[in-house]
């Protein structure tokens, strides 16, 4: 093997193991949740949802959407792509974060179903409206509404699972 074709296989090694993450079925896979966590302390979260409507994903202290870190978004024909960075007082709406803290990779839908892709930091820095992502098992919540209308998501729609996101 030549130096250069060591540096690429090194490379490419090293890169592989920088990343942990996995996908987990949710819903009867309705709700599929694909995750992987950098060194540089980057977390990119996938959801392949059955809605044409909003995806939400978030971050819970206790499994309760109360006072969870939430991201909601999704693909609307009219709106585009859109993303948004929330928090939960109540059970009721999320309200935006004061300060954004996701970045959106790409959102699409088919007939069927959507694709929500963003990045955040596994810490944020925001200590009010954002959840850090610890190395241990922590409560995620999920959720998808019928439609792009930041509206309930109604009684089947949403649950809670316990992952540890730097488990890879
Ligand atoms: C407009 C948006 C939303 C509204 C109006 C809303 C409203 C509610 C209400 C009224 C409940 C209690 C009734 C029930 O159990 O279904 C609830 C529960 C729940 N919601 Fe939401 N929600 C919204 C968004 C979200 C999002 C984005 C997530 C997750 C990403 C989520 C996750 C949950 C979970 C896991 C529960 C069950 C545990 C609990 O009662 O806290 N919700 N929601």
């Amino acid at each position: 093997m030549t130096f250069a074709k060591l540096c690429v296989f090194l490379t490419v090694c090293l890169a592989a193991s920088d990343v942990l993450g996995g996908t987990v079925p949710i819903n009867d896979g309705k709700y599929i949740l694909e995750t992987r966590v950098t060194l540089a302390g980057v977390l990119t979260v996938k959801v392949t949802a059955e809605t044409t409507g909003w995806v939400g994903w978030g971050l819970s202290p206790n499994g309760s959407m109360i006072l969870s870190d939430l991201v909601i978004g999704g693909f609307d024909a009219s709106k585009g792509s859109y993303i948004g960075d929330r928090f939960s007082a109540v059970p009721g709406p999320p309200q935006l974060d004061a300060v954004q803290n996701v970045q959106l990779v790409s959102a699409s839908e088919n007939a069927t179903h959507t694709v929500l892709e963003f990045t955040r930091a596994v810490d944020t820095g925001d200590m009010t409206e954002d959840i850090k992502v610890e190395n241990a098992v922590q409560f995620i919540v999920w959720a998808v509404g019928p439609t792009d209308e930041i509206e309930y998501h109604g009684p089947e729609t949403r649950g809670t699972i316990e992952l540890n996101l730097m488990d890879g």
